[in-house]
């Protein structure tokens, strides 16, 4: 087939032998984590359309950005409205909160969300035109404990997922007369270097001159570096709640600098802004983000609501983690692969396959019915812990060997209670409640073994127990 995908996106697969940042399984982990942090934290999911009317992000992300002016995937629908693939998620959720009312049940809301965002960038290395985010919005909350919050929360979230040596740079942008008089000295002094600066700042220091101080242009950065800092205009509550934000994430000691020149690409913002990079990334180092944008609801129609939050890029988390080579988990393996043999066998072997399931056992069966060699290769490729083949001998004698495919050992087990010793054996449940469970005695003298060998092993370790236990009291006693 000659037909690719389009450049800039990707295939998220099962295994792709080629990209390790697409297998499906690391994606899971990730998103698993994020879902967990978010829930800890308070934040319930939102999930809202992939596309919108075009002016939602006009208005909220803002006319001047690199968003809007370039990347928009944006077009016509045959109802003659003009709509948007979300680049961003923070004006959707802002608009699903006027929209569906959701102040008259608290004032306070925290959302999250995961899915795809859209942007027309030119495709390189950890720039996609499809990526995924991680995003939470804090809305209502006007205090610097809510950025605190949200930015303890995203580096715990990194930190849970073995991240290391980030860089967590955080700054205020003060509010919009702070701005009006930040802007006015800022061009004042690069003006003496209009002719020095990029194009594209250039263009930016009529409209948006604060975008220059995140220039990667190392002209322009050279420039910068001496430019008066914003932090000299912050307003008195503007500064108040700058400083109270460096005190809540000192007391978690939480390992940030201050930056003075991370404003953020998008317009929203006011006050709080921060930006976490990872280096091993490279050119596109920027692995999350986010800050507080008091007036993007009352800006889309809402009422004047306090809001803040983040959002994270999963493709870069995933790519710095396997980077760092931090801890990932296994990807699909079945704990248990049958094998009939004949077609006599196929039928109880399909019935065990699925008890095996409803016993939660992660179980595979072969229904190709091709060589037991190649079918023997098809399980070890899928990593499957034991392998059983089921045949004439086996329905006869109802007994089966359960093949360790690891350490090649064969544990000999009851054909119809393959799930008893599964359940014991590979997922750690108790076996003495398994026992109680049973309604029916062992049917063979096999089963009975088994279960009597783990009432001695834990007999032997109960007196190990004992013996800990009464060190540990007597020590306790001690001090008192
Ligand atoms: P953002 O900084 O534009 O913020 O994007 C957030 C994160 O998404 C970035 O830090 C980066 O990891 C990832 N990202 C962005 N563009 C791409 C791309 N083309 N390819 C790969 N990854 C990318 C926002 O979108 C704001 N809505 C964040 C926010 C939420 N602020 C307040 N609430």
């Amino acid at each position: 087939m000659d037909i690719k995908a389009p450049p800039g996106v990707f295939d998220i697969l099962p295994k792709d032998p080629q990209e390790e940042w697409h297998n499906s399984h690391l994606w899971q982990f990730v998103e698993r984590v994020m879902r967990n942090t978010a829930e800890q934290y308070g934040f319930q999911e939102i999930r809202t359309p992939i596309f919108e009317r075009t002016e939602l992000f006009q208005r909220g992300v803002g006319e001047t950005s690199d968003i809007i002016t370039k990347e928009m995937y944006t077009f016509i629908d045959k109802g003659e409205r003009s709509l948007s693939l979300r680049p961003e998620g923070t004006a959707p959720v802002a608009r699903a909160y006027i929209e569906h009312h959701l102040s008259h049940d608290s004032p306070v809301q925290k959302f999250y969300y995961i899915g795809p965002m859209f942007r027309y960038e030119r495709a390189q290395a950890g720039r996609y035109r499809q990526h995924h985010q991680f995003g939470v919005e804090a809305i209502g909350n006007s205090s610097p404990e809510q950025d605190a919050e949200l930015i303890d929360m995203l580096y715990t979230l990194y930190t849970r997922l073995g991240l290391k040596n980030l860089r967590v740079m955080v700054n205020s942008i003060g509010d919009a007369p702070c701005r009006i008089k930040y802007k006015e000295a800022l061009k004042n002094y690069l003006k003496q270097y209009f002719d020095q600066l990029s194009e594209d700042s250039q263009k930016r220091f009529e409209k948006n001159p604060l975008r220059i101080l995140d220039s990667k242009d190392p002209q322009d950065k050279e420039i910068v570096a001496k430019a008066p800092s914003i932090l000299e205009f912050l307003s008195e509550d503007c500064k108040k709640h700058f400083e109270q934000l460096l005190l809540l994430l000192n007391s978690l000691e939480i390992p940030y600098e201050i930056n003075d020149k991370i404003v953020r690409g998008l317009d929203y913002y006011n006050r709080t802004v921060y930006e976490v990079v990872a280096e091993e990334l490279g050119a596109q180092n920027s692995i999350g983000g986010g800050g507080r944008y008091d007036g993007l609801i009352k800006e889309l129609g809402g009422d004047d609501t306090p809001s803040t939050g983040f959002a994270t890029g999963i493709e870069r988390i995933i790519q710095a983690m396997l980077g760092q080579k931090a801890e990932t988990p296994q990807s699909y393996h079945p704990t248990i692969f049958l094998i009939p043999l004949g077609d006599e066998a196929k039928i109880p072997c399909f019935q065990i396959l699925n008890n095996l399931r409803i016993n939660g056992i992660k179980a595979q069966m072969d229904f190709s019915g091709r060589k037991l060699g190649k079918i023997m290769n098809y399980a070890n490729q899928l990593g499957s812990k034991f392998v059983v083949v089921i045949g004439d001998n086996e329905l006869k004698t109802k007994q089966v060997e359960l093949k360790n495919m690891e350490t090649g050992e064969k544990i000999l087990a009851p054909l119809f209670h393959l799930s008893r010793i599964l359940r014991i054996e590979v997922e750690g449940e108790d076996f003495i409640r398994i026992w109680k469970e049973m309604n029916a005695p062992f049917e063979q003298p096999l089963e009975a073994e088994f279960f009597l060998k783990k009432l001695q092993q834990s007999i032997d370790s109960t007196k190990h127990l004992t013996e800990e236990l009464q060190t540990a009291m007597k020590k306790m006693q001690d001090i008192l």
